[in-house]
């Protein structure tokens, strides 16, 4: 099974949309998800897990020794499971690695808050930062849904058919093809001919076709690379 781990100072927005439909359906099936309150490793009368950041500068920073010990609570030593620290200026996220995760036990989840983490704690955790894309949200929580969800509907069982799986977009570095359904007409667009031939040799031909056309169009750096570069 499936473990992921989150620590947060936000428990309450999990599962969230994780609890519904594919993901919600597994969870505790194919997969189980813990939540660690990062405030419950603080000590003192405030609880303080933020402060201000050494040498100046705005917003807080997220101290090192409280999150050293929800991770250490989360993840004992000798827990194989990979850590990430979701973090805009991580390594971007990729079906490839989302690949690799879902045949894994599972992942530790920092989301961090206000201007980010000790970069210590980093270190000496052995966190991988990661992105889930070229935009700030405001903490990790909802990037760590993201990379949770894109795990899970790997998971053997979750999917409805197998191949959906492995068949779409980017598991052969191309974007997906154009899809149609009933009716026949749609405010006088038909769907393509071809695609009602029966032929399945010419609707894979044309599927293949548009599926490097819209990638070529719209993710040029895709296409470079499917390329060769
Ligand atoms: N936290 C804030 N922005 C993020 C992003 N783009 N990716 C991952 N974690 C984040």
């Amino acid at each position: 099974m499936f473990r992921a781990s989150v620590l947060t100072l936000f428990p309450e927005m999990f599962p969230g949309p994780l609890g519904t439909s594919l993901a919600g359906r597994a969870l505790g099936e194919a997969w189980q998800l813990e939540l660690f309150q990062i405030r419950d490793f603080a000590t003192g009368k405030h609880r303080q897990v933020d402060d201000t950041p050494a040498g100046g500068g705005p917003g807080m920073v997220m101290k090192a020794d409280v999150l050293a010990r929800a991770i250490d609570a989360a993840a004992p030593e000798g827990d194989p499971r990979p850590r990430f620290y979701m973090s805009p200026r991580g390594r971007p996220l990729t079906q490839e690695r989302v690949r690799d995760l879902a045949a894994g036990p599972g992942a530790i989840i920092l989301c961090g808050r206000f201007e980010g983490v000790d970069e210590r704690l980093i270190e000496a955790r052995g966190l991988e930062e990661v992105s889930i894309g070229d935009y700030v949200l405001s903490g990790g929580e909802l990037a760590a849904m993201v990379l949770v969800d894109a795990v899970v509907r790997l998971l053997p069982g979750v999917m409805g058919h197998d191949q959906s799986g492995t068949e779409e977009s980017f598991e052969a570095g191309l974007l997906e093809y154009p899809q149609y359904t009933r009716p026949q007409v749609f405010e006088d667009r038909e769907i393509p001919a071809i695609l009602t031939s029966g032929d399945h040799a010419k609707v894979a031909k044309w599927r293949r076709a548009e599926a490097e056309r819209i990638t070529r169009e719209r993710r040029p750096d895709l296409w470079a690379k499917l390329k060769g570069e």
